[in-house]
């Protein structure tokens, strides 16, 4: 694998491993980018997209369900059919990998993430979903959770539920939809405090398959800034986020795992010292 990394990229991974072995509190953001690999659409990919192929105004906001349900719940339907088989993929193992290690010597790492997938929690992880989750559901109107067997704790695929017949609350027959924060909603409270108290307090905060450009979420990089923390981002284009000291311009599946080799590498190095 390494044949195929650049000296450079090498390079810098070597710098953010040096920095984060020296650092115990980090906080690491992540988006759509890091189920890129697993085969998860992003959201504004050129071609792959899916906002390159549909409207969010038609089908990820609150008056788009209110205007037509069937049509939105469908189409999370749909994603959910689309999702329902994938698996995490390197990077997301090497940060579950990280998390359980990083409990061992005492550093706090805090994940949070944008992604509505379980990849995480698949592999792993402990992690604060700040836009909902795809295999959830609660009523529009009064909110009460709907447990259906769209995903059934045992994730058995007999189980699984992809109808797109539209379902009706049992306390007030409003209608069932996704437990996913749309565009116009406020995030979950609690994950939102969680996240902000991981940003304003790290001493590294690190940036992964996000475009940076969906506000509250993105503001936490900024947070972190303002407090001293170091910024890392990986990802292999460019984003907004001016404000970055480490760019790990690859895929998050090829830059994690050589990350974690490293920063192990050089926690050994320093037990071997002792
Ligand atoms: P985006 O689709 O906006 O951005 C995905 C980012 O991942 C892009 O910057 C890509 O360059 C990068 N990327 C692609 N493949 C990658 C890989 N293999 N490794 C690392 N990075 C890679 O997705 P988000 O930033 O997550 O909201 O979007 C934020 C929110 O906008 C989402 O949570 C969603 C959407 O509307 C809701 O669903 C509420």
């Amino acid at each position: 694998m390494l044949a195929e990394l650049s000296l450079k990229l090498i390079a810098e991974v070597q710098c953010a491993a040096e920095l984060l072995d020296t650092q115990s509190r980090i906080c690491i953001l992540t988006g759509a980018g890091i189920s890129a690999e697993s085969g998860i659409p992003t959201f504004r990919d050129k071609q792959t997209g899916l906002w390159q192929q549909y409207r969010a105004e038609d089908l990820a906001t609150p008056t788009a369900f209110e205007r037509d349900p069937k049509l939105v719940w469908s189409w999370y339907q749909w994603r959910r059919q689309l999702v329902h088989e994938k698996k995490p993929n390197p990077a997301h193992l090497a940060l579950a990998e990280w998390q359980q290690a990083a409990d061992k010597n005492k550093q706090n790492v805090t994940l949070v993430t944008q992604n509505v997938d379980d990849l995480h929690e698949q592999a792993g992880s402990r992690v604060t979903h700040l836009h909902g989750h795809l295999w959830r559901n609660r009523c529009h109107d009064c909110g009460t959770a709907f447990e259906n067997e769209t995903k059934a704790a045992d994730s058995s695929k007999a189980a699984l539920n992809f109808d797109d017949e539209l379902i009706n609350c049992q306390h007030c027959s409003g209608y069932i939809r996704p437990d996913i924060v749309w565009f116009g909603e406020s995030l979950p409270e609690q994950a939102w405090q969680t996240a902000e108290d991981a940003a304003a307090n790290c001493e590294v905060f690190i940036s992964i398959g996000t475009s940076s450009l969906v506000y509250p979420a993105a503001g936490l990089a900024h947070l972190a800034k303002q407090n001293g923390a170091k910024l890392i981002e990986i990802n292999p284009d460019p984003t907004p986020n001016t404000i970055v000291d480490i760019t790990l311009a690859a895929n998050a599946g090829v830059v994690m795992p050589l990350l974690m080799q490293q920063i192990t590498a050089l926690s050994s190095q320093a037990q071997d010292q002792l």
